[in-house]
């Protein structure tokens, strides 16, 4: 079945916090149409690690903007590459967790993934999924939808991840930092998190994969017969 809308942009736009099931639903909703996934997180964590392996801090804005004219990061067939190196794993350390949202607050961050990201999409159809997707990086999007959650259930789904990759720590400390994460991202002046104008809130914390993926497609299927 394809439902893939052909008026407006061809990018549809999934935003929400940390552990609400963007990742998942993303990919699958791309998969079954047949878009490309972008994962704009993933971006934000890479030049993250690229400013965390130069050491250079979040105060440090003037070197910060100097330094990315160095930088080309990529997504390709679900790898993350800061130049030519992949840097999928790495993106994902407790570092780079801790470090991400205070770098996403800086505007010469936000400056030059906006472009990225733009650019990575045009002449694409895409799902694409952040936190300011359907607010300001996407506006024309075709369709927009904002997944949350309750924050137990984020950080249980978030506490799960970590433990199948080997990490050791509680559920206090994973809803600790989630929560923090949160506030960051919805607190900071540029582009926070926000239900965008026109997006459809669903909240995942009752639902399988499947009920949000067949909730997705049942709104595109109906605004496509508009
Ligand atoms: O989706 P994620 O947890 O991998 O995102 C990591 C961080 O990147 C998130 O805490 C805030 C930032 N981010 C952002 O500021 N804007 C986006 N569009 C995507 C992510």
């Amino acid at each position: 079945m394809r439902i893939y809308c052909h008026y407006g942009s061809n990018v549809i736009t999934l935003d929400g916090p940390a552990g609400a099931g963007k990742s998942t639903i993303a990919r699958l909703l791309a998969d079954r149409l047949g878009c490309e996934y972008l994962d704009t997180g993933a971006l934000y964590r890479a030049v993250t690690l690229f400013l965390l392996t130069r050491s250079i801090g979040t105060t440090e804005e003037e070197k910060i903007s100097m330094a990315l004219k160095e930088c080309v990061v990529s997504l390709e067939g679900g790898k993350v590459f800061i130049d030519d190196r992949d840097v999928t794993q790495k993106i994902r350390s407790p570092e780079v967790d801790r470090a991400v949202s205070a770098y996403s607050a800086l505007s010469a961050v936000r400056d030059f993934l906006l472009e990225t990201q733009r650019r990575t999409a045009k002449g694409r159809k895409v799902v694409a999924e952040g936190r300011d997707m359907g607010s300001v990086v996407f506006p024309e999007a075709s369709f927009k939808f904002f997944l949350d959650a309750r924050v137990e259930v984020r950080a249980a789904r978030r506490w799960e991840e970590l433990k199948a990759r080997g990490e050791v720590i509680t559920f206090e400390e994973v809803k600790t930092q989630l929560s923090r994460r949160d506030e960051l991202d919805s607190g900071r002046e540029l582009s926070p998190l926000r239900v965008p104008e026109e997006a459809k809130v669903i909240d995942t914390s009752e639902k399988t994969v499947d009920e949000v993926i067949g909730e997705i497609l049942a709104v595109m299927a109906g605004r496509r017969s508009c």
